[in-house]
């Protein structure tokens, strides 16, 4: 008896009554039965289970949905396919077919299929397997391809020649990379070199559907398999040039400097350990992306790459755009941690004032604790006295950020100072010069001339209003 939770169990018995009132077989095939031999089940994260049947894949739908008394059904005629919503799962019968499969696929099925059909033409091995859910062979496994001992040797592999499997659908071999980096799985050596030929095939597919992949790649345990993957098929090349120009080292005058894509993986690395959401890896990811066009040598300096934390906090929209990502405040978000990564290594020194702390502290605002956790992400030497020195200096760092926060609270701050007031005192109408006053009277207090209160700093508009007369 399958050790799955007894709901499921119960809606897969019925399931399995209502094809066999219909003379049907049906099977549940895909993620589901995957997971269940992974240990990976997780009721409460599962929202949809795609079941096959062989004949007609709308009739059980329609025969199912009586059962469970539900009318909430959905049929795509055309493509043979057939939704119930039951409780808060999607469940999804189709018939199985000759032609290659994929949930999201629009194209319309052509000529009806056995099971084992409908199984090869499936994007993995591992995600071909499936259940018999008919009453007297309920529960029965399914595997014509092996998937089981792929699941144990950890292989991902397609069912048939991976040509043809690619062929049918070139997302495919994004998926294969997102599963193993997910699974922390190999690919298989056939089906590796087939994605590495049909790489450029990645371009008939919309950015939509490659993003997504790509972000199940980043929110995976370790996301620098799924990355090395994507660079050693060259799936890489086909969409983020830009992440692989950050590949090499160069020497000269016996100075080489660190490899900034492996580097930009261990960040990567490091802010997943750190439990860091889909921004912050993100952030982690182009940190450094501005590095190869400011990579400068001088006998007296070696490498230097001035200004890639601005240039590259400038490349973000645009990368952003290309791939589909929101242009809102999360865009803005992984700019602003990419514009400032460098800025709390430049306030470790003791002789830093407590203006600049005050600075980084009002243009991260809120996001100054991700600032600083993208900051130790960023250590990844391998010598461990320096790892130590440099974790204890951002320590320093985070006890000033404290010190100078509680003095001054300037996290989210706002000028005392409106408008309002600069038009009255200097009694003009709207215009530039008053965002000129409202600037300057923001560097005094920044830099702690005036104290962060309405009083102190409505004298200072006083004392200086007159430089702005008549201007
Ligand atoms: N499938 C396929 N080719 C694709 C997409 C999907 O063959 N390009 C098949 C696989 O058998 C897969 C099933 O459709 O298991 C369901 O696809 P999907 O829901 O996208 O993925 P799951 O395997 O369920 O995994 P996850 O939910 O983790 O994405």
């Amino acid at each position: 008896m399958l050790d799955i939770p007894t709901t499921h169990k119960e809606l897969f018995k019925t399931i399995g009554e209502a094809a066999e009132s219909i003379n049907q077989q049906v099977f549940v095939v895909g993620g589901y039965v995957r997971d269940f031999y992974l240990n990976r089940l997780n009721s409460d994260s599962i929202t949809d289970i795609d079941f096959v049947t062989v004949g007609s894949g709308i009739e059980l739908a329609k025969s199912v949905a009586k059962i469970l008394n539900t009318d909430q059904v959905s049929v795509f005629k055309k493509f043979g396919t057939a939704q119930v919503k039951h409780q808060k799962l999607d469940l999804e019968f189709v018939g199985a077919r000759k032609e290659s499969y994929r949930r999201d696929s629009r194209k319309p099925i052509v000529e009806d299929g056995s099971l084992k059909d409908d199984q090869l033409r499936r994007d993995l091995t591992i995600n071909a397997l499936s259940w018999n859910l008919n009453p007297d062979t309920f529960g029965t496994l399914f595997d014509p391809f092996n998937g089981i001992q792929d699941l144990k040797k950890g292989l991902i592999r397609t069912p048939i020649d991976p040509a043809t499997t690619f062929d049918d659908d070139p997302l495919r071999m994004m998926r294969a990379v997102r599963f193993a980096s997910q699974l922390n799985f190999e690919i298989e050596e056939n089906t590796f070199n087939a994605i590495k030929k049909m790489a450029p095939r990645l371009s008939i597919i919309s950015k939509e559907r490659i993003l997504d992949e790509l972000n199940k790649i980043i929110m995976s345990p370790k996301p620098s398999v799924g990355f090395s993957l994507l660079l050693n098929t060259e799936l890489l090349h086909q969409f983020f040039p830009e992440m692989v120009n950050l590949l090499g080292v160069e020497e000269r005058n016996g100075h080489s400097h660190k490899d900034n894509f492996w580097h930009t993986l261990e960040v990567l690395d490091n802010t997943a350990k750190m439990g860091g959401d889909l921004w912050l890896r993100w952030a982690a990811i182009l940190h450094d992306i501005a590095k190869p066009p400011t990579k400068r040598f001088s006998k007296s300096a070696g490498w230097t790459f001035h200004g890639h934390d601005a240039l590259g906090a400038k490349w973000v929209p645009k990368i952003f755009k290309r791939f589909g990502l929101p242009l809102d405040e999360r865009m803005r978000y992984v700019k602003k941690l990419v514009r400032l990564h460098l800025r709390p290594i430049a306030l470790v020194s003791d002789e830093v004032s407590d203006s600049a702390v005050r600075r980084l502290i009002y243009e991260a605002g809120d996001d100054i604790d991700d600032l600083m956790l993208l900051c130790r992400a960023d250590i990844t030497s391998k010598n461990d006295w320096k790892v130590k020195t440099y974790r204890n200096n951002f320590d320093r760092v985070e006890s000033k950020i404290e010190e100078v926060e509680e003095k001054d609270q300037m996290r989210n701050w706002k000028n005392p100072i409106s408008g309002e007031d600069i038009m009255k005192a200097l009694d003009t109408k709207p215009g530039p010069v008053i965002g000129r006053v409202k600037d300057r009277i923001k560097d005094a207090i920044l830099d702690g001339e005036v104290a962060n209160n309405y009083d102190d700093a409505y004298q200072y508009l006083l004392r200086i209003k007159d430089d702005y007369l008549d201007k």
